[in-house]
């Protein structure tokens, strides 16, 4: 279904329904009564007709690709790699615990790499893969964490021994409950002089956090990043849990998942981080992000190697987006660039009512900022 028939835009103009007939045909548009228009017809006749405003309301459950369900049969799906977030309090030590699992089993070629902005990374471990995704510890990205709690299947909560329980620990530790994800506690600086981890292991008792020695269910795993004390062990871990809860995923469809970070690059134009989540991702892929629409120009992978396909659970650099998603917006591919920018305007300017209120009055000018 379009946006609108002729029968309501003529209603919503206060206009007989064959004046706005007899406009769209001198506009060249052939058209029935119950003939959908699209926005640019609808804006163009109210032009015509010097309407300032227009009020369009689009139902909200259409074309909403949030809440489009996704039914895989049990044969289309295959294993793919954990996806961990690793989030604790500030300066803990989560970046540079990721850098030394990172840097123990990048292989020689693969070190280095494009700068990262984004702690989204693939390692490799005994031939299984695992995906790590970083959390910047400030305020202003408590949102992305939030729903980063949601692209997750494992969290890992650092805690400095030589520290303690501090609030952004409670905060992860709610936001992977709320998510229902397995959590593994990571005591990070364990070689720290003052570091005291059963002090830690004590503390996250209040939070239902028990480790298994003292009855409870939660992997406790205590670790220097520093000095790469017991990665092997919590590496071990995040296998273990993995392996139990088998995560899946059907490749072999449009490819579905999350911005994880957007920004615009002088040289690149818009570029987004984004984790397929479902199905693959592929070159000229046209796809939806947010309210912005694009085609999948160029990929990058965590090492700044060239790809042209991503499979689930990778994260991937993506080029060819018209404007800048935000963190946190779904991605979702479509079958031509048409139906992704129909697609994104909606969702635009269904934000925007959302944002004014239901049965808000679009005008004219709103309409022309979005098309
Ligand atoms: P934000 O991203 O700002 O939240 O911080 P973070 O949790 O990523 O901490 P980061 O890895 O940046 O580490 C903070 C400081 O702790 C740095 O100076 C690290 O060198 C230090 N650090 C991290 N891990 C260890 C450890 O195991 N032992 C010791 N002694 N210092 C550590
Ligand atoms: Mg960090």
């Amino acid at each position: 279904r379009g946006n609108m028939i002729v029968a309501e835009l003529a209603k919503l103009l206060h206009k007989d329904a064959s004046e706005v007939i007899k406009k769209l045909i001198s506009l060249g548009v052939m058209a029935t009564i119950n003939q959908e228009l699209d926005i640019e017809t609808i804006q163009l006749v109210a032009s015509e007709f010097k309407v300032e405003e227009v009020e369009i309301k689009i139902p909200v459950e259409e074309d909403d690709f949030e809440t489009v369900e996704e039914k895989d049969n049990e044969e289309d799906l295959q294993s793919r790699a954990p996806v961990v977030t690793i989030m604790g309090h500030v300066d803990h030590g989560k970046t540079t615990l990721l850098d030394a699992i990172r840097s123990t089993n990048v292989t020689s070629g693969e070190a280095g790499g494009i700068t990262q902005h984004i702690g989204a990374y693939q390692v490799e471990i005994n031939n299984k893969k695992i995906t790590f995704l970083d959390t910047p510890g400030h305020e202003a990205f408590t949102m992305m964490r939030a729903r980063g709690a949601e692209v997750t299947d494992i969290t890992i909560i650092v805690v400095a021994a030589d520290d303690g329980v501090m609030p952004q620990t409670v905060e992860a530790i709610s936001h992977a409950k709320a998510a229902k994800v397995p959590i593994i506690v990571a005591v990070n600086k364990i070689d720290k002089p003052d570091a005291n981890p059963d002090t830690i292991k004590q503390e996250l008792t209040k939070y239902e956090l028990v480790p298994e020695e003292w009855g409870g269910d939660t992997i406790f795993v205590n670790v220097s990043a520093k000095q790469r004390t017991n990665l092997e062990e919590l590496l071990e871990m995040i296998l273990l849990v993995a392996e139990v809860n088998d995560y899946k995923a059907n490749p072999n469809k449009r490819a579905r998942g999350t911005v994880l970070e957007a920004e615009l690059d002088k040289g690149k134009g818009p570029i987004a981080r984004v984790l397929v989540q479902h199905g693959t991702l592929k070159i000229g892929d046209a796809f939806v992000a947010g309210n912005t629409f694009g085609r999948i120009r160029a990929m990058i992978n965590d090492k700044g190697r060239r790809l042209k396909e991503a499979d689930p659970s990778t994260p991937v650099e993506i080029t060819g987006l018209t404007e800048v998603p935000k963190a946190g917006d779904p991605f979702m591919v479509f079958e031509d660039e048409r139906k992704a920018r129909a697609i994104s305007e909606r969702r635009s300017i269904k934000q925007r009512q959302s944002q004014m209120g239901a049965n808000s009055r679009v005008t004219l000018d709103d309409l022309y900022k979005h098309i």
